[in-house]
């Protein structure tokens, strides 16, 4: 894909010209996210037409029947066809032919694979694993593309396995509870992006979110009554193994685990009014975010007593070979303040309070094991002594990951796939679990898994979490599927805003949320004008919001912040269509007639847009309707200047650069997306 091709691409999504979509010639559009591991394109269509009918040929079980039936319910709702025809074995358009079920619970060496072959005559899916089928009935839905007055797939051959075998996005449920209908279609999203791990942060010190019949103080005092039921987790465990995705449940302990005192005092490790480490408490769920005092006590066969009662509980629950014990963020401040665990560590030779974590690490193995669970936690387990079994998810930095691997653990990379940091999908997109000159060896590089996108949720609300999520994590779907070599940013967000659009058939709200935010803050439905802004805007990143509005728990989350998506199309957009212009201002019409066309935009949706935020909840972001329009003034008038070869006033790019400093300031807690580009194009006026 050129960058020609994919600005005009751009430009048709943008003006809504849909200009490729009305190509009359048998062209294939590859939208496929992720990219396949091997395509070939083949010359003629299948054309989809009523008579379409699926058959599986040779294996088939409740799963891959779902399987196929999900797949004719959405290919109707995409093409408009009523598929009423029951499976006819012999004539199927697509025939599905899978050797067995795969592993009775799915595990990380589940084969994956399919092949997809597409010619004019019929389809034909391959694959060795009911896993490997629900890929490519995936592919096969991303193969359907317009032509004409009808839909049609391209004529390919594709033989498809995953890059990486752990493929994950880890939901918060502890700080902002996630209700069950944004797990369901969250897990709908990763499958469409053949993503194959439901990590599940269950616990923390905002709430403990999971029902416990051996100790049901943790939610009845730990959960503000915000917790999914056992029949709601397995519910959500077989919606997660229809769709090829293991749910590997976390309980963050030692450290993080307010939330679970609250109800179970004597699990802690303060000194307590006898001094001695007894009748604690009382603890309160944490509605401020951070690092707490309060710890696990691993000194007292009591704690690990509970633990095992408790974890063998969630064991029958989760299926998963995985348990995630988190074990993140112990400040070891209850553990170095009690005398009687200071002498428990001189008496075991443990010489700080990380040796005293590895020991209770130590000792939770076993009882792990004993309930047929792998253990897998954050960086801060890895330390020496640690079973070699262990998998560390690495969230301080690749070079923590390539060090476990170097040392023969496992792992799994979280770092640069933070997706409440707000970062745009070309940084995450780039951001490789083994990039190319990696010093590891091939067996190193073995145990490096693949990786995580992590949904933590201080600033979440059941209401802006798909857009958090999506469609930023389907590029880290596709880096972890893909070959390492595919590193196209321009050809991944053509695909990216696609995918994104079919996204939406789940149900998700990445989309539509920003609407719904922006009638709700105006109080109108005629928000045109606020679209235009924050179609340029995008929420600051989590350090900033924390720091400018001290956010807890109680904060409410609906604000500008809130309705605004991360990463919108206006920030890769502008920035390509600058440097195309400015590569030859006199040549590029087209991008200088996209620019003209986006500035004017501005300037004449800045005044309505003024007006607009006038209501109360929008007050503290209207600086950003008048910056508007001075930006798109200034773009007017640079171009102006570019094309008259002409040079500027001495004290015009002076004072423009000025406003757009003046606009990079967090203002109403968010920020513009084209400033950059802005400010070179300023910069090349003479
Ligand atoms: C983490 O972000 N504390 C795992």
């Amino acid at each position: 894909m050129t960058v020609r091709l994919a600005t005009a691409f751009l430009f048709g999504t943008l003006l809504g010209t849909g200009a490729m979509a009305q190509s009359s010639s048998p062209q294939f559009v590859n939208t496929l996210m992720p990219q396949p591991a091997h395509l070939s394109v083949q010359s003629g269509t299948l054309e989809l037409t009523t008579q379409f009918t699926a058959s599986e040929d040779k294996f088939h079980d409740a799963r891959l029947d779902g399987a196929v039936a999900r797949l004719l319910k959405r290919v109707e709702n995409q093409t408009g066809l009523q598929i009423a025809t029951a499976p006819a074995s012999g004539s199927a358009t697509l025939t599905v032919t899978v050797d067995g079920a795969g592993e009775v619970i799915q595990s990380d060496d589940e084969n994956e694979s399919y092949s997809l072959d597409v010619t004019a005559s019929g389809a034909h899916l391959q694959a060795a694993t009911v896993v490997g089928a629900i890929h490519g009935l995936e592919t096969f839905y991303q193969l359907i593309q317009p032509q004409g007055a009808g839909f049609i797939l391209p004529a390919v051959s594709i033989q498809d396995s995953p890059r990486f075998r752990w493929r994950g996005l880890m939901i918060d449920s502890s700080r902002h509870f996630q209700p069950i209908e944004v797990i369901r279609r969250t897990i709908d999203g990763m499958a469409a992006v053949k993503m194959n791990v439901f990590h599940w942060h269950l616990s923390d010190d905002q709430g403990f979110r999971v029902e416990s019949k051996v100790f049901p103080k943790l939610t009845e005092l730990g959960s503000d009554g915000d917790f999914y039921t056992q029949d709601q987790v397995r519910a959500i465990v077989a919606y997660a193994r229809d769709r090829g995705i293991r749910v590997v449940p976390e309980f963050d302990i030692p450290g993080h685990a307010l939330s679970w005192l609250v109800g179970y005092p004597d699990l802690a490790s303060g000194v307590g009014s006898d001094g001695k480490g007894n009748n604690q408490g009382p603890y309160a769920i944490s509605r401020i975010y951070g690092i707490f005092d309060p710890v696990l006590d691993p000194t007292r066969e009591n704690t690990y007593k509970f633990l095992d009662k408790f974890l063998g509980e969630m064991a029958d629950l989760f299926p998963d070979p995985y348990m995630h014990i988190g074990g993140d963020e112990n400040n070891g401040v209850q553990w170095k303040n009690n005398p009687r665990i200071q002498e428990f560590m001189k008496a075991h030779n443990l010489a700080d309070t990380a040796a005293l974590q590895t020991y209770f690490n130590h000792k939770l193995l076993p009882i792990l094991q004993k309930h047929g669970k792998k253990m897998i936690g954050w960086d801060e387990i890895f330390a020496p002594g640690l079973d070699k079994e262990a998998v560390i998810q690495s969230w301080r930095g690749f070079d923590s990951l390539a060090a476990s691997a170097k040392a023969g653990y496992s792992g799994i990379l979280s770092a640069g796939y933070y997706l409440d940091h707000i970062n745009s999908a070309e940084e995450h997109y780039l951001v490789d679990p083994l990039p190319a000159g990696s010093d590891l060896t091939p067996e190193q590089s073995a145990h490096i898994l693949g990786g995580e996108a992590c949904m933590w949720s201080e600033h979440i609300s059941p209401r802006s979490v798909d857009s958090r999520i999506w469609p930023r994590t389907a590029a880290i779907a596709e880096r972890l599927w893909s070959p390492q070599n595919l590193r196209d940013v321009d050809d991944m967000y053509r695909r990216l805003w696609v995918e994104s659009v079919r996204l939406e058939d789940f149900g998700l709200l990445h989309l539509a949320a920003e609407d719904m935010g922006l009638r709700k803050l105006a109080g109108t439905q005629e928000i045109t004008p606020l679209k235009t802004l924050a179609g340029v805007l995008q929420p600051v990143g989590f350090s900033e919001r924390y720091q400018l509005q001290h956010t807890s728990q109680l904060t409410p989350m609906d604000h500008l912040i809130d309705a605004v998506r991360p990463d919108p199309p206006s920030r890769y957009q502008v920035k390509i269509t600058v440097a195309e212009y400015l590569k030859d201002p006199a040549g590029a019409t087209a991008a200088r007639a996209q620019l003209a066309a986006w500035f004017q935009q501005w300037v004449d949706a800045a005044p309505k847009a003024q007006q607009l935020m006038a209501a109360p909840l929008l007050e503290s972001a209207a600086a950003r309707a008048q910056q508007l329009g001075d930006l798109g003034a200034t773009g007017l008038q640079a171009l102006d200047y570019l094309d008259k070869k002409q040079n500027a006033p001495a004290d015009w790019k002076q004072s423009k650069l000025a406003l757009i400093e003046e606009a990079k300031k967090p203002v109403g807690l968010v920020r513009f997306t084209v400033l950059d580009p802005l400010q070179e194009l300023v910069n090349a006026v003479p």
